[in-house]
C-alpha cells in the first residue's frame, strides 16, 4: 500500500500549485491529480453540489488504488472534507484550510491577517474558525474574488484592474499577511504582489499541506520507500486548452500523463 500513489484533486488546474509542493516535498511519491476541468469554477456552487462533485472524485481516486486524499481546492476543503472523513474513514484525507490558516499566523506581526478566496470559501467562514483556533486575538478580513479562477483557467495574464478592485478594501483594512485562500491564486502571485506591495507577505497553503501529509503518511506507515521514484499523473474531466503550458512555466512541473476520465 505505500507504494500506492496519493491522489489529490482540485476543480481544476489550481491544485497543481498543491502536487507541486508535495513532488518537492515527498519526491518518492506517486501523485495521480485529477482535475475537474468540465465543471470548474466549484467556487459559486452550492454545499450539496461540491460535496457531491468531491465525493465523486475521491471514490474515483481510491478506485485508482489511492492510498490517501489530498483535497487541493479552498473550496472543496471548506464545503466538502468532513463529509469525505465520514464517507471513507479508512484513508487519510488532507485539506488546505488548516495548512493555509498555520502559514499565516506563522507570518503575521500584527494579527491583521486578510484572505482572498472564492465565493463559497469565504462565505463558509472555515479560514475564520482556522485562525482563531490557532490565534484568538487575530483579526481575519476576507474578500471573494469570483473572477479569478475562470481567468485562471483560460491562462488570462489577470488584469490589475480585476485585483485591484477585489484587494482594495483588504489593504485598508491595514493587514500585514495575506492568504492565497484558493490553490488557483499562487499562479498569479506576481500580480497580486505587484498590487499590494512590499509590506504585505503572501502565504498558501501548499508548503505546509505537503508537511501534513507527510505526517499523516508516517502516522499511518503509508510513506512509500526511499527507492521508489515520484512521479505526476494528471487526469482532467475535460481538455484544458493552456493547462500543460501554464502548470509547466509557472511550477516547472514534470507531468508523466495526462489521461481523461468521462464523468458526466
Ligand atoms: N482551486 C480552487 C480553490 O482552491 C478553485 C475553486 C473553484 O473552482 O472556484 O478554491
Amino acid at each position: 500500500m505505500s507504494d500506492a500513489p496519493i491522489g489529490v484533486f482540485d476543480s481544476g488546474i489550481g491544485g497543481l500549485t498543491v502536487a507541486a509542493a508535495i513532488r518537492s516535498e515527498l519526491p518518492n511519491e506517486k501523485i495521480l491529480y485529477i482535475g475537474d476541468t468540465a465543471r470548474v469554477p466549484y467556487g459559486g456552487k452550492s454545499r450539496e453540489t461540491i460535496e457531491r462533485y468531491s465525493i465523486e472524485i475521491a471514490q474515483q481516486l481510491l478506485d485508482r488504488g489511492a492510498k490517501a486524499i489530498v483535497i487541493a481546492c479552498n473550496t472543496a476543503s471548506a464545503l466538502a472534507a468532513p463529509r469525505l472523513r465520514e464517507l471513507f474513514p479508512d484513508v487519510p484525507v488532507r485539506g488546505v484550510i488548516h495548512p493555509g490558516a498555520q502559514a499565516a499566523v506563522a507570518a503575521t506581526r500584527t494579527g491583521r491577517i486578510g484572505v482572498m478566496g472564492t465565493q463559497a470559501t469565504v462565505d463558509s467562514g472555515a479560514y475564520e474558525r482556522a485562525i482563531a483556533d490557532l490565534a484568538p486575538d487575530a483579526h481575519v478580513y476576507s474578500v471573494a474574488c469570483p473572477l479569478l479562477v475562470p481567468l485562471i483557467e483560460e491562462g488570462d495574464p489577470v488584469t490589475d484592474q480585476v485585483l485591484s478592485r477585489y484587494l482594495e478594501s483588504l489593504v485598508e483594512h491595514n493587514i500585514d499577511t495575506l492568504v492565497l485562500g484558493c490553490t488557483h491564486y499562487p499562479l498569479i502571485k506576481p500580480a497580486i504582489a505587484r498590487i499590494v506591495g512590499p509590506d504585505i507577505t503572501l502565504v498558501d497553503s501548499a508548503h505546509n499541506c505537503a508537511l501534513a501529509l507527510n505526517d499523516i503518511l508516517a502516522a499511518n506507515n503509508l510513506l512509500a520507500p526511499a527507492s521508489a521514484t515520484g512521479r505526476l499523473d494528471v487526469i482532467l474531466t475535460d481538455t484544458a486548452k493552456r493547462f500543460l503550458s501554464s502548470a509547466q512555466t509557472a511550477l516547472a512541473l514534470d507531468i508523466a500523463s495526462v489521461t481523461r476520465w468521462n464523468n458526466e
